[in-house]
């Protein structure tokens, strides 16, 4: 009988290690983290927002410079794209992050005039919904003006919310 014990000891302490290192990453990427580091977690977080926006821009933006071949498809979705995302702005924003040493380049006004922040977050949804509706037209010269209006109100926004 013996043997069979410490079989079983041993298994228990073997599944207890497999185990740990699990348990360990669940406990850090849950845990609630000093405030400091909750500021960062948040920085990362619009930063990553921006930078998915950024992407899904990206085919659009060539298509303005002439580099990337002209599809009213690829510009459709691109215009679905951005004004999903742009409702997501505001949300992640929420924490104020100012009394934080984090690096970032969002300027205070986003907290100290939260109304009109919003509201260029709004004009880009509505630039991207005139992008999907001129794109879905499918007439090129409509399609690539939209997409100027888009990087417009990208512009309009970080000429007063992000430092340089
Ligand atoms: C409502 C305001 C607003 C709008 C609209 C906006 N941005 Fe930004 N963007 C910001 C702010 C603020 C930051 C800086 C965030 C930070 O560093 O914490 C930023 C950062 C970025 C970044 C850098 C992300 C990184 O890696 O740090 C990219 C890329 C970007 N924006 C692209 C775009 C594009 C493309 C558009 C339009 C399709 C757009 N943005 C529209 C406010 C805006």
């Amino acid at each position: 009988m013996r043997p069979l014990v410490d079989l079983g000891v041993k298994l228990g302490a073997v599944t207890f290690l497999a185990l740990a290192p699990v348990s360990l990453t669940l406990a850090q990427d849950s845990g609630p983290g000093t405030p400091e580091e909750a500021a960062q977690k948040a920085v990362e977080l619009r930063q990553s927002l921006f930078r998915v926006i950024g992407f899904s821009f990206g085919p659009v933006g060539g298509m303005l410079k002439n580099k990337v071949p002209f599809d009213a498809a690829v510009a459709a979705k691109a215009g679905e794209r951005i004004e999903e995302l742009a409702t997501i702005i505001p949300d992640v924003f929420n924490e104020d992050t100012r009394k934080f040493q984090v690096k970032t380049k969002a300027r205070e006004g986003i907290w100290t005039s939260k109304a009109d922040f919003a509201a260029k977050a709004d004009d880009l949804a509505k630039a991207a919904a005139g992008l999907t509706a001129a794109a879905k037209g499918g007439e090129k010269k409509a399609v690539l003006q939209a997409a100027a209006a888009v990087g417009k109100a990208c512009g309009a926004c970080h000429d007063n919310f992000r430092e340089k």
